[in-house]
């Protein structure tokens, strides 16, 4: 254990997900509006929320207001122990500059990005995690943004549309929680998150940067950021997805070669969507979707989280565990959720989220790398939407005064227990890591080499250079 550090893990909950088009579509691409393509992706994938999203809905009875933070001691049946003797808690802080928003905390390190300390079994008991990451470090999982998972708002103007909104979310919330626990304060402090959480992460690190610059509040003692499978820069990374398919195989040279064609048009959008944003990037989401959709039309049923993997359930990953978990009586009142509902895929934040897909978050990395902040970008081998190919041009092309010594870094062998475990490039604060036989989820497929991942760079053990140094890690 080493309780020294703090870990912001960003909810997974905002899971990645697009449309398959009919596969008569491939060759003449439609230009389908995002709002066409999201009631199709909810009709396709059969995932009507049962409640959209979590704001006041006619008879939703809340948790108690009032004070800005309620944190109470969680207590779950554990084998052989109780959350309660751990010091785990779960609370809701409410958020200053909201009408009427709380952040629900706790509920994602139950297993959602398959890190935390409890697996759920089929018949709905906790297991232990013997890879959790609460093994490296203390955890603060997020619901957000507002209105996923448990974190609600009664008020619609509470939800946000970009990455200045959630940011400052995050950031007051990290303000609250670091006044009502200080000891926790000093702390080296990191964020960690995976998927969307690419965009989320630069900005909210950023936003971080911002307010420590400006004495804003309590001092954050930001020491790194940590990007698994993550969209990040979408004009690099939608690009390099027929490159991608065609590595693995997913798609042959004549479809490689009629998907390409959807790729000019998708970097002229992504252009249009940097310098006008707002309406432009919506429709930059709809061209450049063409190339995804594209492929998927001729691989198929597959699993585009990891294309070893055929697509089963609602987001190609049966999540309904957690769920069925997560909204039974009994968790709910531990949680102090009242009775509203868990939303892990809410379609109004999705939408209301769309302005920021195509926008590039790699913009603010520089400068928390010339400020040392440590910068790890790791990818599991096997995703497809957000594939390791697309990560490593965005951090290979990012102009930092490191860039040339970075690219000129040698490849090096991630290894774990004697085996290899993934391909490591190092510069710096900064590094890449490919990681092998995994998916979307890293910490799901490679409980244990992400859980050394995370210990060695937190230690600043990760990128040491020179070949003996990592064996010396073993
Ligand atoms: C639930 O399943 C787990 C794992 O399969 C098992 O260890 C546990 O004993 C089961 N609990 C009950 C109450 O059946
Ligand atoms: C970067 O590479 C140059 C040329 O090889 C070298 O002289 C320099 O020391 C390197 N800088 C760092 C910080 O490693």
């Amino acid at each position: 254990m080493a309780p020294t550090l703090s870990l912001l893990s960003i909810s997974l909950l905002f899971l990645l997900i697009v449309s398959p088009l009919p596969s008569s579509s491939q060759s003449s691409p439609t230009l389908n509006s995002p709002e066409t393509q999201f009631q199709r992706l909810i009709r396709g994938f059969n995932l009507s929320p049962k409640h959209d999203v979590n704001t006041g809905r006619p008879g939703a009875q809340f948790p108690e207001a009032g004070p800005a933070m309620v944190e109470w001691p969680l207590k779950l049946p554990v084998p052989g122990n109780s959350i309660q003797d751990l010091g785990h808690h779960a609370g809701y802080y409410r958020l200053p500059h909201t009408k009427d928003a709380r952040y629900d905390v706790a509920v994602n390190w139950l297993c959602s990005m398959k890190n935390g300390p409890f697996h759920i079994a089929n018949n709905l008991s906790l297991l232990w995690n013997d890879f959790g990451w609460d093994q490296a470090s203390n955890l603060i999982y997020v619901d957000q943004p507002t209105g996923t998972g448990f974190s609600y708002s009664s008020n619609d103007d509470d939800i946000r549309h970009n990455e200045d909104g959630v940011s400052n979310d995050l950031y007051d919330f990290l303000q609250a929680f670091f006044k009502q626990h200080p000891q926790y304060a000093k702390n080296d402090f990191y964020i960690t998150g995976e998927s969307y959480a690419g965009h989320y992460i630069p900005a909210f690190a950023t936003r971080v940067q911002k307010g420590n610059k400006g004495k804003e509040g309590i001092l954050v003692n930001l020491k790194g950021i940590a990007i698994g499978n993550g969209l990040t820069d979408p004009g690099i990374q939608y690009k390099a997805y027929p490159d991608f398919a065609l590595d693995m195989k997913l798609i042959e040279q004549s479809d490689y070669n009629s998907i390409n064609e959807l790729v000019p048009p998708c970097e002229q959008a992504t252009k249009l969507c940097a310098s006008n944003g707002g309406d432009s990037c919506a429709s930059a989401y709809g061209t450049c979707n063409n190339i995804f959709n594209g492929i998927l039309a001729v691989t198929g049923n597959i699993n585009y989280y990891d294309i070893r993997k055929q697509c089963e359930g609602s987001l190609c990953y049966d999540f309904s565990n957690l769920e069925t978990f997560l909204n039974q009586k009994s968790v709910r009142a531990a949680l102090g959720v009242g009775n509203i509902e868990f939303v892990s895929c809410s379609s109004t934040v999705y939408q209301a989220m769309l302005m920021d897909w195509m926008r590039n978050l790699e913009v603010g990395i520089p400068a928390l790398l010339e400020d040392g902040i440590k910068v790890l970008v790791y990818a599991g081998e096997y995703d497809l939407i957000c594939n390791w190919l697309g990560n490593s041009q965005w951090v290979h092309a990012m102009a930092w005064s490191g860039q040339k010594n970075f690219t000129a870094a040698p490849t090096v062998p991630f290894v774990v227990d004697g085996a290899e475990k993934g391909q490591l490039k190092s510069h710096g604060p900064l590094n890449l890591l490919k990681v092998h036989d995994a998916g979307h989820m890293v910490p799901m497929d490679q409980p244990k080499a992400s859980l050394e991942m995370l210990k060695r760079w937190t230690a600043g053990k990760l990128s040491v250079t020179g070949s003996e140094s990592w064996l010396g890690l073993m």
